[in-house]
C-alpha cells in the first residue's frame, strides 16, 4: 500500500495496526532500510519474522519504539550515557544495546540478557507504532543474508507472500542501517557502524570503541589477491563481490587488472565505481555510487545497486573501497562484509 510520507493515511497506518496487534507481519518504510514487523511482546507473531526472512533463531532483532518512555519499560538499566544520546540523537538511526526487562521475549533477544532498542525517524514508522500502541520487533525486511531493502520493491523482490501488508513511502533516506551501540559494555562499544558516525557519539560521550569484528576487515595484500575462499558475507548480492580498497589513485588500475581477468574467462562483470573515478573504466558495466565528497550519497544507493547487479545477473562485482571515516566506516563494514576478496592497494 503506498503512503504518502507527508501526508499519511491514517486509514492505511490503521489498517498495518490492526495486522501488527493481530499476530501479523507488517513490511514498512525507516530512514534507514525497510523493516519486516511484528508486535514486540508477541511471541509466535515475532517467530513469523524468523521464517519468513529464513533467519536463524539465535540471531536477535531491534525493538522500535515511538516514545523515549518506553526505553524505561524494554530496559532493565538505562545508563545516563544512553540518556545524553537520545537527547541528541533520538529519533534516529542509533540503536542501543541495554541490559533487557522480563517483559522482552526470548525469541526477540535470542536469550541474550540484552536487547536492542531503537526510536525511528521516518514518520510512517513512527506513526505506526504509535497507532499499534506497542512496540514493534523488526529486522531489516531482505531475505538472511542479502543486501538490505531500500525500496519497497526491494521487499517484494525478498518477501512477496510472507507479509501481510507492505507499506510503500519510497526510498529510504539513508539506505544503510543503523548504528549499534552497545551501553552495556565499557567504554561503549559501536557493534555495527551506521549512519550516526563513531566521530560525532564520541562527541558527545568521550571514549567510544569499535568492535573488531564490526570493521570487518579481512584484507589480503593484493600480491595474493587470487587466493579465494575467504567467505565472509552479510549483506550479499548473488555475484561474487571483490572489494579494492586503500589509496584511490591506484584503485582503478587494480579493478581494471581484475577486469581483464574475469573478461578473459568469460565473466559477466559490473564495476561499483565513485563519480571520481567512473572514467578510467572501460567495461560496460560500470554503476556510480556517488561521490567521495559526499559519503552519504554513497551510503544511499551502495544496497540498491547491489541488488541492481543482480537483476542484471551479473557474475562478478568489483568494487571501491572509501576513506573508513565518518559514515565510510559503515559503508566499508557492509561492502567488506558483502564481498568474498578484499584487495588492498597502496599504503596502508
Ligand atoms: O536500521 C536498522 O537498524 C533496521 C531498521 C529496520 O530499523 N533494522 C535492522 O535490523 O537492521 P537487523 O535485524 O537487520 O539488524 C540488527 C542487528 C543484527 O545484526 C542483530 O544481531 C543485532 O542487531 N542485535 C539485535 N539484538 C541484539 C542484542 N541484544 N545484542 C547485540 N546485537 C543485537
Ligand atoms: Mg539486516
Amino acid at each position: 500500500m503506498k503512503l504518502d510520507p507527508q501526508n499519511i493515511d491514517q486509514s492505511v497506518i490503521k489498517l498495518a495496526a490492526d495486522i501488527i496487534l493481530q499476530g501479523g507481519l507488517v513490511a514498512f518504510p525507516t530512514e534507514t532500510v525497510y523493516g519486516l514487523g511484528a508486535n514486540a511482546l508477541d511471541e509466535r507473531a515475532v517467530i513469523k519474522i524468523f521464517q519468513a526472512k529464513r533467519r536463524p533463531m539465535d540471531n536477535p532483532i531491534i525493538v522500535h519504539v515511538a516514545d523515549i518512555e518506553d526505553v524505561w519499560v524494554l530496559a532493565e538499566e538505562v545508563p545516563p550515557s544512553a540518556e545524553l544520546l537520545m537527547k541528541r540523537f533520538w529519533p534516529g538511526p542509533l540503536t542501543f544495546v541495554l541490559l533487557r526487562s522480563e517483559l522482552v521475549p526470548d525469541v526477540v533477544t535470542a536469550r541474550l540478557p540484552s536487547v536492542c532498542i531503537r526510536m525511528p525517524i521516518h514518520p510512517v514508522a513512527s506513526r505506526l507504532i504509535s497507532t499499534a500502541g506497542v512496540p514493534i520487533a523488526a529486522p531489516s525486511a531482505n531475505l538472511a543474508g542479502r543486501p538490505s531493502p531500500t525500496t519497497a520493491q526491494h521487499v517484494i523482490n525478498d518477501l512477496w507472500g510472507e507479509v501481510d501488508v507492505i507499506l510503500d513511502a519510497g526510498e529510504t533516506d539513508y539506505g544503510l542501517d543503523s548504528t549499534i551501540l552497545d551501553l552495556t559494555c565499557k567504554p561503549p562499544t559501536i557493534l555495527r557502524p551506521g549512519p550516526i558516525t563513531l566521530e560525532e557519539l564520541r562527541a558527545v560521550l568521550g571514549d567510544v570503541e569499535v568492535h573488531p569484528v564490526a570493521k570487518a576487515e579481512l584484507t589480503v595484500e593484493a600480491a595474493v589477491a587470487k587466493s579465494p575462499g575467504m567467505k565472509h558475507k552479510h549483506y550479499a548480492p548473488r555475484a561474487q563481490m571483490t572489494l579494492v580498497e586503500g589509496d584511490v589513485e591506484q584503485i582503478p588500475s587494480k579493478i581494471n587488472d581484475l577486469y581483464s581477468y574475469y573478461k578473459g574467462v568469460e565473466k559477466s562483470v559490473g564495476i561499483l565505481a565513485t563519480q571520481e573515478t567512473c572514467d578510467k573504466y572501460e567495461a560496460e558495466r560500470v554503476k556510480v555510487l556517488g561521490t567521495r565528497s559526499n559519503l552519504k550519497s554513497i551510503a544511499k544507493n551502495l544496497f540498491k545497486l547491489l541488488r541492481e547487479f543482480d537483476d542484471e545477473g551479473v557474475d562478478i562485482i568489483l568494487a571501491e573501497g572509501v576513506k573508513p571515516i565518518g559514515i565510510g566506516l559503515a559503508i566499508m563494514n557492509r561492502l567488506r562484509k558483502a564481498s568474498s576478496l578484499i584487495v588492498r592497494v597502496g599504503p596502508h
